[in-house]
């Protein structure tokens, strides 16, 4: 086994699909116990059913933006594990492509708060239970648009830059009292958030010509929550097959 997680406890938020489901069945291989939340049940279900290691499960389903919910997953963890090690806050949702006279404010609103104010609001309930047990580590996901822009994405890109910038602020602020905050950057990776886009022509937007997989986002993930990377806070880790570095 590469890491012991044993005993240790992981909320991880999108866990039902793509890379928050890589994640969570690599933290399981690891020993990890887990809190599992997404708002689609039935890919949470299949999510907990792929994982095959005695390992303590939590199915929380609701929406990262109901600050209620995500207080009572948190409070749901303290009840039954008395501590939170790690944090996994990577639910996203990707926008339509339009510029930024056609977009409407309702959906600029609506990615702000799904992928952006939903990391605050994690960031929040977390920390807490983390600094009760000594501390812990959090991993955020951003994305290449949270370090570059593209055309036609602002809101998402305004939201991913968000995440880059509240990862650094949130490393500062618990840097001497032992939470790490780093945020990861992927390129295009095959889940179904891109399901609708033309993979050939995202393909050769990265210098490998490929896209990512959900099981390499998780390798890094798994390292940045671990010991080995007990010198790693406020880091922004570029995981896109070269795209930022063209
Ligand atoms: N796939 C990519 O190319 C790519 C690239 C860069 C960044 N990302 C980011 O990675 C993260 C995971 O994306 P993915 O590719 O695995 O997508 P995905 O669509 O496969 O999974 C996202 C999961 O988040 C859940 N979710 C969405 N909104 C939610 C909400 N409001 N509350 C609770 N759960 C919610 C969905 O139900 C889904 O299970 C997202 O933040 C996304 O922006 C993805």
């Amino acid at each position: 086994m590469k890491y012991n997680f044993e005993n240790k406890v992981a909320m991880i938020t999108g866990a039902g699909s793509g890379i928050g489901q890589a994640a969570s069945l690599l933290l399981a291989s690891y020993g990890c116990n887990l809190c599992l939340v997404d708002l689609n049940e039935e890919n949470l279900s299949q999510t907990k059913a792929r994982i095959k290691q005695d390992v303590e499960i939590l199915i929380k389903v609701g929406d990262v933006t109901d600050t209620v919910f995500l207080k009572q997953c948190v409070d749901v963890i303290d009840d039954k594990f008395k501590r939170l090690d790690f944090a996994f806050n990577n639910a996203g949702m990707a926008s339509a492509a339009l510029s930024i006279a056609d977009l409407e404010i309702e959906m600029w609103n609506k990615q702000i708060n799904v992928n952006l104010n939903s990391i605050f609001y994690c960031m929040h309930y977390q920390i807490p239970l983390m600094l009760k047990t000594g501390g812990g580590a959090i991993v955020n996901t951003s994305s290449i648009l949270g370090t570059v822009a593209a055309r036609n994405r602002s809101a998402y890109i305004a939201a991913k830059h968000g995440v880059t910038g509240l990862s650094k602020a949130a490393a500062l602020d618990y840097a001497d009292q032992n939470i790490r905050v780093n945020s990861i950057h992927p390129g295009y990776i095959e889940t179904p958030l891109i399901a609708h886009f033309d993979t050939a022509e995202i393909e050769r937007k990265h210098p490998m010509q490929r896209l990512g997989k959900a099981s390499e986002i998780a390798e890094l993930v798994s390292f940045l929550l671990s010991g080995d990377a007990s010198f790693v806070t406020g880091a922004n880790y570029a995981i896109d097959g070269g795209y930022v570095t063209q």
